[in-house]
């Protein structure tokens, strides 16, 4: 039998692009922990909710963009408006434009950076702002768990998707300053950067495997999404992590590489050149390859 401490009974969650994909894998999960949903998304978050419904769970739909103002604020209403609270934000909503940086133009590369980092920061905002005060009252920490979306296309600088690998990287970027501002108040952020066959994903993943289970289906995502939600994960905070099939990779942190000194100060681009000429540069620059073959 599970952990007590992983199930979510009494916690209300949202999730965002929840009509479908990942996003819906994660609300039934968080369901299924026993959490109260409030299902977010432009297209299917209704059926969504009644799927949740039909199983015996405790679910409500928001349609609208998620990255429009004032998209925080009724995520947070209707989980206030139903359930009194919110103890779980999960955001997962977005879309893809990929093309070259050469052929990309200003409305794919504005499309993708709002909706996913633009949509994260208003959704976090809202939650931030709810559990801050919730902690003031209380006199205390709070649940208060965010867990956002990245991907590895921001760990291995996609080229053929710069305005997604810059939005998911700002993201990982986002879900440590959120980790490091809502400490104080017990609640905590992650990110997860997964990988799942689902209609973003058809041209790169192809359909499922004809028989047997599929390592790649977005359930093996949810799992993690689950834990990190759950009082077992108080302790587990500012962390990035690679998820799918049965693997979860851990990313360390940025580390300090080389470091040059010129003890005057540096005085032109020759010094430089002379100090940076043999030194131990990254293969790959600040890029982790390696992630790509994690299976
Ligand atoms: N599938 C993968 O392998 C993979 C890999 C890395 C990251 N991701 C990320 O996971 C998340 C979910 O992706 P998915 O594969 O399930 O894709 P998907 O296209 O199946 O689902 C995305 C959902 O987000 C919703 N959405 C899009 N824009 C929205 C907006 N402005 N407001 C509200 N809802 C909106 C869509 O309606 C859709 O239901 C995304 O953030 C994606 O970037 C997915």
């Amino acid at each position: 039998m599970d952990d007590p401490n992983v199930r979510l009974d009494g916690l209300a969650a949202a999730v965002t692009g929840a009509g479908r994909g990942l996003g819906r894998a994660h609300a039934l999960a968080l369901a299924e922990g026993g959490a109260r949903l409030v299902v977010a998304d432009l297209h299917g978050a209704e059926e969504t909710a009644a799927e949740i419904r039909a199983r015996g769970g405790t679910a409500r739909a928001v349609g609208g963009d998620a990255a429009a103002d004032g998209a925080g604020e009724r995520l947070l209403a209707a989980a206030e408006e139903h359930y009194g609270r919110l103890d779980v934000l999960v955001n997962n909503a977005g879309v893809v434009r990929d093309r070259m940086l050469f052929n990309m133009d200003e409305a794919d590369w504005d499309a993708v950076v709002r909706t996913h980092l633009r949509g994260h920061f208003l959704a976090s905002r809202a939650a931030a702002a709810h559990w801050r005060a919730r902690s003031k009252r209380a006199g205390g920490p709070v649940h208060g768990r965010v867990v956002n979306t990245a991907s590895e296309a921001f760990l291995l600088g996609s080229p053929g998707q710069p305005n997604y690998a810059a939005a998911k990287g700002g993201i990982a970027a986002l879900t440590t300053a959120t980790a490091q501002a809502l400490r104080r108040y017990g609640a905590t952020a992650n990110a997860i950067c997964p990988r799942a066959r689902t209609a973003m994903t058809a041209g790169v993943f192809g359909p499922p495997p004809q028989d047997g289970p599929d390592p790649l289906a977005p359930e093996r995502v949810s799992p993690l999404v689950a834990y990190l939600a759950s009082p077992a994960a108080a302790h587990v905070t500012g962390q990035v992590f690679v998820v799918h099939g049965g693997v979860i990779g851990v990313l360390k942190p940025p580390e300090l590489g080389p470091v040059l000194r010129s003890p005057g100060g540096w005085t032109g681009p020759g010094e430089v050149a002379r100090a940076l000429d043999g030194a131990d540069l990254p293969p790959h620059g600040f890029t982790a390859p390696e992630v790509a073959s994690l299976a």
